[in-house]
């Protein structure tokens, strides 16, 4: 049904751990797709299913080299790899300089896995760190839901404030609609910093939604670092996060996107 994309502005509030908590908590069959141009975090961090390895060769490089001829949406699901916990993914590049070698060829994925949202499997994106003129910029513009992850503090609210205008005017697409958008804010849940700085990014004058908040909680975010943990689904990461997928679930099950 739909394409969300979790990405930061800079730093490292948690866009990837924010992206693999959505997929395991997802409702509907959901593909996380590492699409991170400065590397993969997700075949290091996560063991697969069987206990061994994911294949860190297998991913999205192949999918970026076949996509010079084109690429359907079934490609995606045979090059995903089962990750412990069930949820499946599609490893991200292994260098940076990847993402620009095939520049020709993310158009062709994201049309892919657009389709594929539409078809039944929902994905989820980790984009990584937005920069002026990303590479990935066509799978930006294809999400349906565009989730901006910020920490509560004044600079990770700085840079994305900077960030939020150049994503609206720059995924319009030639439709006329571009992703909804919303910030996702990660801090110390008794501070109530996270209101704070969400009232000040929705404050940008754009369509800026609130999708809600994660408590920092190192050992509930361990979980999406590869650490085993006896009962996850305790930790007050997974807790709220059952509350944020509410909300994104809610998102995609309305309006997909804005008319700009
Ligand atoms: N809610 C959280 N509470 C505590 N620690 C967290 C939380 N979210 C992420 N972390 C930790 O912060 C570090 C960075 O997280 P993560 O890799 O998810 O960030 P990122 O935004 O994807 O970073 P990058 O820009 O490097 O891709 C990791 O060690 C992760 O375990
Ligand atoms: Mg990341």
């Amino acid at each position: 049904m739909a394409l969300l994309s979790f990405l930061s502005a800079k730093g490292s509030p948690g866009a990837t751990t924010a992206a693999l908590l959505t997929a395991a908590l997802w409702p509907r069959d959901v593909l996380v797709l590492d699409a991170d141009p400065a590397g993969g975090d997700v075949a290091s961090r996560l063991p697969a299913a069987d206990g061994g390895i994911l294949d860190a060769e297998r991913g999205l490089l192949p999918l970026l080299t076949s996509a010079r001829r084109g690429l359907q949406p079934q490609q995606l699901l045979a090059e995903a790899q089962r990750a412990a916990g069930g949820t499946a993914v599609v490893c991200g590049l292994t260098r940076p300089q990847q993402a620009g070698a095939a520049a020709g060829s993310w158009p062709a994925l994201a049309g892919a896995a657009a389709q594929l949202g539409a078809a039944g499997t929902d994905v989820v994106v980790d984009a990584g760190r937005v920069t002026t003129e990303p590479v990935h910029l066509p799978l930006l513009r294809e999400s349906d839901v565009l989730v901006l992850v910020v920490r509560d503090d004044v600079t990770s609210v700085l840079h994305a404030r900077r960030c939020l205008p150049w994503l609206a005017t720059s995924l319009r697409r030639a439709d006329g609609l571009q992703p909804r958008t919303g910030v996702l804010v990660v801090g110390d849940a008794r501070r109530g910093d996270g209101d704070e700085a969400a009232e000040l990014l929705r404050g940008t004058g754009r369509e800026v939604e609130d999708f809600g908040r994660l408590p920092l909680d190192p050992a509930g975010a361990r979980v999406f670092d590869g650490a085993r943990t006896a009962r996850p689904e305790r930790t007050a990461l997974v807790r709220a996060g059952r509350g944020v997928v509410a909300t994104l679930a809610g998102a995609v099950a309305g309006e997909h996107r804005r008319a700009s």
